[in-house]
């Protein structure tokens, strides 16, 4: 199974930022623990590339991917960490024809059809609809869905368990991603059981819509 289907496998992809990469494994073991084997970890922090080396060389079976990633060098250093894929909120072409040239999975962030079709264009039929529900949410998803029918969607940005239904009924939706099961705050405060327990949640109310 490749990167992508084992995302669509797990349905949700917490979207986490670090201030300390001490955080990352016992994060990482958390995740694991709680039946969500994927982590996306964001360089909005100094300590992201950090923090994906710490996962790849203490954590096995997690499927560790680098978000919010703008540059080529935070790909090479996402990569050289041990990242399996890259999230991007934007559509970059640099970024994103770089990962295509060196078969890296991508998910590139678009939010209307002009995306889609740059992302169509380079062979990427998955992209992340960033962010979801400031762009049009649910309906805009729909509407976009109509024209292109290989093309499946990662909506992030304003998902939480609250609307978590309405996504993962959207058939071309083939993960959610957002930060509600890995509060920044409860991670820096140390705070994993309750990390943990939000993560279950989210999973169990995933697997209830998509068994
Ligand atoms: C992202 O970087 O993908 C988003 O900021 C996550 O959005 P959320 O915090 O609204 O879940």
């Amino acid at each position: 199974m490749n990167v992508l289907e084992q995302l669509g496998k797990n349905l949700l992809v917490p979207v986490i930022k670090l201030e300390s990469a001490d955080s990352a494994t016992p994060l990482a073991e958390t995740l694991l623990a709680s039946g969500l084997p994927v982590a996306e970890i964001t360089f909005r922090t100094a300590a992201a590339g950090a923090a994906i080396r710490s996962i790849s060389r203490d954590v096995s079976d997690v499927l560790l991917g680098a978000g919010t990633v703008l540059t080529v060098d935070q790909v090479k250093e996402a990569m050289d960490a041990g990242a399996m894929f890259i999230v991007t909120p934007g559509f970059n072409p640099a970024v994103v024809d770089y990962c295509v040239e060196q078969r890296i999975p991508i998910t590139p962030g678009i939010n209307n059809p002009t995306g889609v079709e740059a992302a169509l264009a380079r062979g990427l039929s998955v992209v992340k609809f960033f962010p979801a529900e400031a762009s049009g949410g649910v309906k805009m998803l729909k509407a976009m869905s109509a024209p292109y029918a290989d093309v499946r969607y990662v909506p992030t940005g304003g998902v939480a368990a609250a609307n978590l239904a309405e996504y993962l009924s959207v058939p071309t939706v083939l993960a959610v991603g957002g930060s509600w099961m890995v509060p920044a705050d409860k991670i820096k405060a140390g705070d994993f059981e309750a990390v943990g327990a939000l993560v279950r949640e989210a999973v169990s109310l995933a697997r209830s819509l998509r068994p």
